[in-house]
Order: structure tokens, then C-alpha cells, then sequence
């Protein structure tokens, strides 16, 4: 299936959920700009993905705590005169543990990923996406969005705002060409525990409940073409988020802040 030569871009892309998004797509028929820093595992994503599906898959080396990462990537995608349909907001990382035992800049070049190039893109991708006959914004939260999460309280912020800004836009641009989803998933198998600097029992919990992240991928992706606002992903998650809403914040904190501490 050809999608007239448009272009997905996936942040992130290098490993984990974005590595399979990027699968999903290119199985769908679209071709790919790849973001994230590590050069050389972009490049053998690209290299397979262009093997076996026979699209063109670019790559784009880069760190998104840059304040200008996303002006760079637009650049880059007006010099090579790509017609971007689908943003896939997957870049992301958290950082576990107390709060203060980060330096200021951590904290700030998480949020930098996380939140601030995610907008930054948004606002300067939406107008190509408009001008396609059909176009998606798919941005990855979190189960952690749904409540605060002691020891892990930035980056459950940070997807708070994720969440809270996807489906704003949302219902900005419901019956328009432009369609908006919000993945949230819960604990799943990538390098993402190591980079948070999850401890034990962090990680024991999240080993316990993780998905694959080709069923998150394969999911967010379907949800996506579904046009669904937001998603949450897995069972257990969901019964999460529900309870989350249902029980006194205390309850639910300190529950949580067991488990990061
Ligand atoms: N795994 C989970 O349990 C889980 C749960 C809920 C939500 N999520 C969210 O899912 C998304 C994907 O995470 P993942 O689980 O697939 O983790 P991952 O395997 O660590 O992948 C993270 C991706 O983000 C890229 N990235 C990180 N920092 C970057 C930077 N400064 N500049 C450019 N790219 C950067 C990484 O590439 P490079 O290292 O090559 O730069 C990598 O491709 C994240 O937004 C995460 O918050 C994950």
C-alpha cells in the first residue's frame, strides 16, 4: 500500500515502542524520518525497514533536550521536501528516585524532551498536517499520567501535561483532517526502566506488568487510524487510571511512592 510518498516521523525511534511503531507503519506502507540521538541504531532501523518493505526510511540524528531540536527537525524535513502526515510524539524518558537527587539541568533536559519539543513539534508540524488529505498526531503519555507519583513526580508531571495538552488538541481538531490520539501505556519491556534508574523494586513491579512493545506499538498504532482521543494500554492499567480517579489521592500516592521509592 502506497500512502502518495508521505512520511511518518517518529520520535524516539531508535528502540523500544518507537522502534515498532516505526514497523507498523512502514507495514502500512509509509515512509519514515527516524529521530533520536543514537546514530547508528537508527540506521540499522532504517536499513531493515526499507528491506523489507520496500519504503524509504530516513534518519535524523539528534538530542530533543536541544532547545532548537525541533526547529532542526522541521528544517530538516522542509530542506528534503517531505510531506509529513503522521507525528509520532515517542521520545521520552523518567527519572526515578528523590527528587533532589538530580541537578537542576536533569530535570530540566527531561522536561525539554518531554514536553517541550513534543509542543515545539506540534506547532510546527500542524500546519503541513493540515494541508494533507488526512493526517495523525500520535503522542505517547503514560499510565503514570493519571495521578501523581512520588519519586517519579516530574516525569509522571511531565505526561500529565501529555495527556492533558493531546486531548485539548483533541477536540480542536475533531472533524477536521487532522486527528489527535494520546497512547498511555503502562510498564513495558524496553531500556526505559535502566534510563529511569528504576530500583529494585521498580523494576520487580515493572516486570511483573510489562507488555512487549510491539503490542503497544501494534495497539497504539490501530488506536491511532481509530482516531480514539486517548488510550489506555492493558487491563490492569486501565483498572489503574480508574482507581486512581475513584480513591483519595493520599491513598493512591503513597501506594505509588512505594513502589519508586
Ligand atoms: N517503557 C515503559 O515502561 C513506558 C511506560 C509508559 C510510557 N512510556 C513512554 O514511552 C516512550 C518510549 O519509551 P520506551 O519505553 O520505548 O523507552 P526507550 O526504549 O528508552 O526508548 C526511548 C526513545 O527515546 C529516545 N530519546 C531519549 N532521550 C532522547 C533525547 N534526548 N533526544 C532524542 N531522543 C531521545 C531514545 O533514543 P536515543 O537513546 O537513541 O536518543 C529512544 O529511541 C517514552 O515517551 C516513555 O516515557 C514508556
Amino acid at each position: 500500500m502506497s500512502h502518495n510518498m508521505t512520511y511518518a516521523l517518529i520520535t524516539g525511534a531508535s528502540k523500544g515502542i518507537g522502534k515498532c511503531i516505526a514497523r507498523e507503519l512502514a507495514q502500512k506502507g509509509y515512509n519514515l524520518l527516524l529521530v533520536a540521538r543514537s546514530t547508528d541504531l537508527l540506521q540499522t532501523v532504517a536499513q531493515e525497514l526499507e528491506q523489507e518493505f520496500a519504503i524509504k526510511a530516513l534518519v535524523l540524528s539528534i538530542d530533543m533536550s536541544r532547545p532548537e531540536a525541533a526547529q532542526t527537525i522541521f528544517n530538516f524535513c522542509e530542506q528534503q521536501h517531505l510531506s509529513v502526515s503522521i507525528l509520532v510524539n515517542n521520545a521520552g524518558y523518567g527519572l526515578s528516585g528523590k527528587f533532589e537527587k538530580y541537578a537542576s539541568s536533569a530535570h530540566e533536559a527531561m522536561l525539554q524532551v518531554n514536553i517541550m519539543c513534543l509542543t515545539q513539534l506540534c506547532a510546527l508540524f500542524i500546519p503541513m498536517l493540515k494541508q494533507q488529505q488526512q493526517a495523525f498526531i500520535m503522542n505517547i503519555a503514560s499510565s503514570a499520567a493519571y495521578q501523581a507519583v512520588p519519586y517519579l513526580g516530574a516525569y509522571a508531571a511531565s505526561k500529565s501535561y501529555v495527556l492533558s495538552f493531546s486531548r485539548a488538541l483533541y477536540q480542536e481538531y475533531k472533524n477536521t483532517a487532522l486527528s489527535v490520539t494520546c497512547i498511555c501505556p503502562g510498564p513495558t519491556d524496553t531500556d526505559f526502566p535502566n534510563r529511569a534508574f528504576l530500583g529494585p523494586k521498580g523494576m520487580k513491579t515493572a516486570a511483573k506488568l510489562n507488555m512487549t512493545p510491539e503490542k503497544v506499538a501494534e495497539i497504539a498504532v490501530q488506536s491511532m487510524f481509530a482516531k480514539k482521543p486517548n488510550v489506555i494500554l492493558g487491563f490492569v492499567n486501565k483498572v489503574g487510571a480508574f482507581l486512581a480517579w475513584l480513591l483519595p489521592n493520599n491513598i493512591v500516592e503513597r501506594s505509588a511512592m512505594s513502589i519508586y521509592q
